[in-house]
């Protein structure tokens, strides 16, 4: 087997971090920790090469940057992780990207959204989702990861 065939079958996924997540690390630590946006960006890749799968992780601020890379993904990558951050309490477009883009998608927060403001135990985006990990902090990238992982797959089986 050549190094092209083998990369072409290794399981590739795109993460997206929503609004106001480039600021991690400064933006309320006691509820989303000290680490950084590139601090978790290393943690995932550190976990995709023990899982044998590539990741590319991008960020936006802008709602309609998020539905491109969700509607985009499926030309590229076999699923996606994502943090849509505030627009999951309120992104009805964000939620119709994750259903149309054709590929599974798992849903991040850092913070335990059932446990804070009302309006945040509200996600529109994760009944589409294939799951959704929340609370944990930064291992939630790493649990979503393998959640995401596992049933991409079992589903190839
Ligand atoms: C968040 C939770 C959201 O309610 C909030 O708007 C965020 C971050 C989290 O990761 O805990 O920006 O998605």
């Amino acid at each position: 087997m050549n190094k092209g065939s083998k990369r072409s079958r290794q399981l590739s996924i795109l993460v997206i971090h929503g609004p106001n997540l480039k600021l991690l690390g400064r933006r309320q630590p006691t509820i989303y920790g000290r680490a950084s946006l590139a601090k978790i960006n290393e943690l995932i890749a550190q976990e995709a090469r023990g899982l044998n799968v590539v990741v590319s992780c991008v960020q936006s601020d802008h709602e309609g940057e998020l539905v491109h890379f969700i509607g985009d993904a499926s030309k590229r990558y076999n699923g996606i992780l994502v943090n849509p951050a505030a627009y999951t309490h309120t992104s009805v477009a964000v939620r119709d990207a994750i259903s149309a883009c054709g590929i599974p998608a798992v849903e991040v927060h850092l913070s335990n959204i059932y446990g804070r403001e009302e309006f945040r135990s509200k996600s529109l985006t994760a009944p589409v989702c294939v799951g959704q990990v929340s609370g944990f902090g930064d291992h939630s990238y790493v649990l979503g990861l393998r959640g995401l992982v596992g049933k991409l797959r079992h589903r190839r089986k």
